[in-house]
């Protein structure tokens, strides 16, 4: 005979990964940990923004955004890391449970912002991953920090691990569409590598612009700072043409 007690097993079996982990107690402790210590470091971002902009007269990031990553997303991850669902395991192996993409208009501003946040005594940097220098094979190009940062909680003091991703406008446009591109279900395996290297190819293009940009502001900036205000003469070097550009 069927009792209450194998009704409610059996559900529990049924019941798919990211459900049983929403419902796990402790689940929502863990995630309002992790979104405090979100804000934190947003909160921290936006204060360097605010003060390097009157520094430097111009700001250091155009926008940012920050979320934690949904049940599904986190089960995704731990099954094709072939890892369990489960709260002790999501907390020890994954990084990018609280995520912030911080958007810079200049490659060295999202340097510069970096060891801003490497001189906080208040927050650990655990680990840079600079995919600027060295792209991912796909052509993807971003700063990722991982940080560990302290939050006050009423039961004492918990650190919780926030991934910061920099971006230029210029990588944030690249991967945008390289990653809604990929996910497109209908690419015949025979075209999937020409898209491959095209995508590529369109990542060092957008690099190149992206370092014109920058030579460009230090042009404007040099002048601006020279000596009695008179701009400087140094031509800005110009890259070479793109292949199966017409000009
Ligand atoms: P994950 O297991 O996804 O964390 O990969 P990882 O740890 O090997 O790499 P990393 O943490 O450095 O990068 C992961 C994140 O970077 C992803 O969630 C994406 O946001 C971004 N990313 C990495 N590679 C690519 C790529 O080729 N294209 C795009 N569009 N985004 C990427
Ligand atoms: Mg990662």
């Amino acid at each position: 005979m069927e009792t209450e007690q194998n009704r409610k097993s059996d559900c529990a079996e049924e019941m798919p990964d990211h459900v049983r982990l929403r419902e796990t107690e402790g689940y929502g402790k863990l995630m309002m940990e992790y979104q405090c210590a979100l804000d934190e470091v947003q909160t921290k971002m936006e204060v360097l923004n605010k003060e390097l902009s009157m520094r430097t007269n111009r700001n250091p990031f155009e926008s940012i955004k920050s979320r934690i990553k949904t049940p599904e997303s986190i089960c995704g991850k731990m099954h094709r890391k072939g890892m369990p669902c489960t709260l002790e395991s999501i907390e020890k192996s994954l990084t990018d449970i609280a995520g912030i993409r911080v958007i810079c208009s200049f490659i060295d501003d999202i340097y510069m912002l970096v060891e801003c946040l490497e001189k906080q005594d208040d927050l650990e940097v655990v680990e840079v991953k600079d995919y600027i220098q060295t792209p991912k094979p796909s052509g993807y190009r971003s700063l990722h920090v991982i940080v560990r940062v302290p939050i006050f909680l009423s039961d004492g003091k918990h650190y919780r691990i926030v991934e910061v991703q920099f971006r230029t406008i210029a990588m944030d446009f690249w991967a945008s569409l390289e990653h809604k591109l990929r996910y497109k279900q209908d690419i015949a395996v025979e075209d999937a590598q020409t898209i491959a290297d095209d995508l590529r190819f369109n990542a060092e293009l957008i690099n190149q612009v992206d370092r014109r940009m920058q030579q460009i502001r230090e042009h404007i900036d040099s002048g601006a700072n020279g000596p009695n205000g008179q701009k400087s003469q140094a031509p800005v070097k110009r890259p070479a043409a793109p292949q199966g550009s017409t000009s």
